[in-house]
């Protein structure tokens, strides 16, 4: 939000694609075009990632016609092609890594 108004969306869904089985799904990630090539879509990925880490998911799909750079860019992995009757999609995936594996182990006194 900005000024009280939506600049972007994204969504954590449990279905998405008919064609493939895996679950769950980041979708509907957009951002209005005046407030684009600034990181907000970028912002908006990496906050739903967290929710779905913090609900203790360890894997999302999502899929997309036409930006499969934009992912690959933030670390998502093609999965597999799919094809709808609009045409040919990329499933995408990511694997969530916890937080708590990059946090450093309390020292401990040595001895
Ligand atoms: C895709 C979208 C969410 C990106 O949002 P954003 O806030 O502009 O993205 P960011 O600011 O995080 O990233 C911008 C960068 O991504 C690049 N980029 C944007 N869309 C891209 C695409 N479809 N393919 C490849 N790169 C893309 C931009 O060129 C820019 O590159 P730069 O940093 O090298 O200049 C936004 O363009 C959008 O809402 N598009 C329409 C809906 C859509 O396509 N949704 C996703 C598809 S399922």
């Amino acid at each position: 939000m900005v000024d009280g108004q939506v600049i972007g969306t994204v969504a954590l869904k449990e279905k998405e694609l008919d064609q493939f089985t895996g679950s769950p799904w980041l979708a509907g990630l957009f951002v209005v075009p005046q407030y684009r090539n600034a990181g907000v879509g970028a912002q908006l990925l990496r906050a739903a990632e967290n929710k779905a880490r913090a609900l203790g998911l360890r894997k999302l799909y999502l899929y997309t016609p036409r930006s499969r750079r934009y992912y690959d860019t933030l670390g998502w992995r093609l999965q597999q092609e799919v094809d709808l009757a609009s045409g040919s999609v990329a499933v995408m995936e990511k694997i969530l890594v916890p937080h708590s594996l990059f946090q450093q182990p309390p020292q401990g006194r040595r001895g």
